[in-house]
């Protein structure tokens, strides 16, 4: 028992994962108990199923495997003493959750395990799945009960160390300030999408790209489509590109342009996947002269 309750610290590559640190909440008949777990993960919207990965030495495990039932408590930035207690001991060794200076408690609505006050998520489970995977078992609970609040911010786990969520990571996108003409073309194509996906492709002929004319607006483009959801953007360009009457090939190589078009404070975010392509008949077509950065420059 003794060995298999010490915990294995990872020394090399794994401490580079990033997680969040969530106490479980279960009983027995000898008393309620709480761990400690970073390996905690929703994996379904409906129902709300969450997988917990708990080491078989652990009264946890014993616990829930008994009463088919566990809470999931994801710790806030302040609890950085429950975590380590209910982590740095087994509930074979002492009474962890009723030490009173350590942990706050509240009744459960659905389950009977304690859950714990404090947590920015409170989640009551029902387990509905177990799996021995390695040397943890997963056990997948199904949500029967959950709260979350607001004013509470997680802690987070990386390299054996407690962190505060940082500042929020802009978007790296490359901003391409705009008429307000040109933003409204792409936001009425956008129709409220959050990123608007477009597929062009890139054809050149000496110092030209070849471009094709709007209707009803003077704006000039590479072709390009706006393939549905799901679908093949490179088959979609296809297809369009031979509604266009247009004969190009279009290659397989391909880039991403991730564009935040900008008027004042109106924006329209945009991903062009961009393919390369050949025309066989260039006189036909219309080009205009290349410059560096084909999209931004054509927007
Ligand atoms: C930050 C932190 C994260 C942990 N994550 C896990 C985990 O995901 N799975 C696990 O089995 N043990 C994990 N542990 C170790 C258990 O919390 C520890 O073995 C605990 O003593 C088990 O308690 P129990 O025997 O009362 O169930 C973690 C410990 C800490 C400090």
């Amino acid at each position: 028992m003794k060995s298999l309750l010490a915990r294995k610290v990872p020394s090399k590559a794994e401490r580079y994962f990033s997680t969040g640190i969530s106490m479980i909440t279960s009983y027995s008949t000898k008393g309620p108990n709480v761990m400690a777990a970073e390996w905690v993960l929703q994996i379904s919207y409906n129902p709300v199923l969450i997988a917990i990965f708990i080491h078989k030495g652990s009264q946890t495990l014993k616990n829930i495997e008994k009463t088919k039932e566990f809470g999931v408590n994801v710790a806030s930035k302040e609890q950085t003493a429950q975590v380590s207690v209910a982590g740095g001991y087994s509930g074979f060794e002492i009474d962890k959750i009723n030490l009173k200076n350590i942990f706050k408690t509240f009744t459960p609505q659905k389950i009977k395990s304690l859950m714990i006050s404090g947590c920015t998520i409170n989640a009551e489970c029902n387990l509905v799945r177990k799996e021995k995977l390695g040397d943890h078992v997963m056990l997948v609970g199904k949500v029967v009960h959950i709260k979350h609040d607001d004013t509470k911010s997680p802690l987070l786990y990386h390299k054996g160390r407690y962190f505060g969520l940082g500042p929020m990571v802009e978007h790296d996108r490359q901003e391409v300030l705009t008429t307000k003409s040109i933003l409204e073309f792409f936001k009425d194509l956008a129709q409220g999408r959050f990123v608007l996906k477009c597929a062009g492709v890139l054809v050149e002929s000496k110092k030209n790209v070849l471009v094709i004319k709007w209707p009803k607006t003077k704006l000039e483009t590479i072709p390009f489509s706006i393939p549905p959801a799901g679908k093949n953007q490179r088959k979609h360009l296809k297809k369009t590109i031979r509604e266009m009457k247009l004969d190009i090939q279009i290659e397989k190589e391909s880039t991403m342009k991730r564009l935040v078009l900008k008027n004042g404070k109106d924006i329209q975010r945009i991903n062009f996947i961009i393919f390369n392509g050949k025309s066989n008949s260039t006189k036909s077509n219309t080009w205009n002269p290349k410059q560096d950065d084909v999209i931004a420059n054509l927007v």
